[in-house]
């Protein structure tokens, strides 16, 4: 029987909930889903190409239909290389629409062939990204429930000093809570 392959490729700087939802969705509708990493040597990225696939290999660990690769160049060639006939893009709002059909619409211009699926997480991760994770855990607030653990300690290990300073202000907050009142003149 005909297998449907399909490629799932982003930046993933760092991988999130959002993306782990729509690879779970997408492993379930196509026969194989290879999540595919950009080498981008323009981007300054803060996890190395290696580190995300080496996260995305262990929170994918448990899908048997689903594998990691890195890629560069165009993406509608590597969706040949690896005999993929469809690409996963997820859609979170109205404002994704826009850059996500111009993408899809060019990819067809290359390749008539490949179809682009655009598939939308749940709505709880409708306005996470990946750079506004990077934002936020950069400059010491949570990112709790927004990240797997093992990014979330990722980033802990490579942004210390914001971690740092994000468990010093929840210190003080506590000991400022605990501060007894000045008591009024009689
Ligand atoms: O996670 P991102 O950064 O939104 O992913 C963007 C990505 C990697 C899908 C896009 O930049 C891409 O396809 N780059 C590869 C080069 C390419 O094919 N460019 C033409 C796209 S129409």
């Amino acid at each position: 029987m005909h297998k449907v392959i399909a490629i799932y490729p982003g930046s993933f700087d760092p991988p999130t909930n959002g993306h782990l939802d729509l690879i779970e969705r997408g492993s379930k509708i196509f026969d194989e889903l290879v999540v595919a990493i950009l080498r981008n040597p323009e981007k300054a990225p803060l996890f190395s190409v290696t580190e995300r696939a080496a996260m995305l290999e262990t929170l994918t660990k448990d899908y048997t239909n689903v594998r990691v690769d890195t890629f560069d160049g165009l993406t509608v060639d590597y969706a040949v290389k690896v005999s993929a006939t469809c690409v996963l893009r997820g859609i979170r709002a109205v404002s994704d629409y826009e850059y996500e059909l111009q993408m899809a619409l060019m990819n067809r211009k290359l390749r008539p062939d490949l179809e682009t699926v655009f598939m939308m997480p749940a709505d709880k991760y409708s306005y996470l990204s990946s750079r506004l994770v990077r934002e936020v855990a950069q400059l010491g607030g949570s990112i709790q429930g927004l990240v797997p653990e093992l990014v979330d300690q990722s980033l802990h290990a490579r942004l210390d000093p914001a971690y740092k300073l994000r468990d010093l202000v929840v210190e003080e907050a506590k000991l400022l809570k605990r501060k007894p009142k000045p008591r009024k003149k009689s």
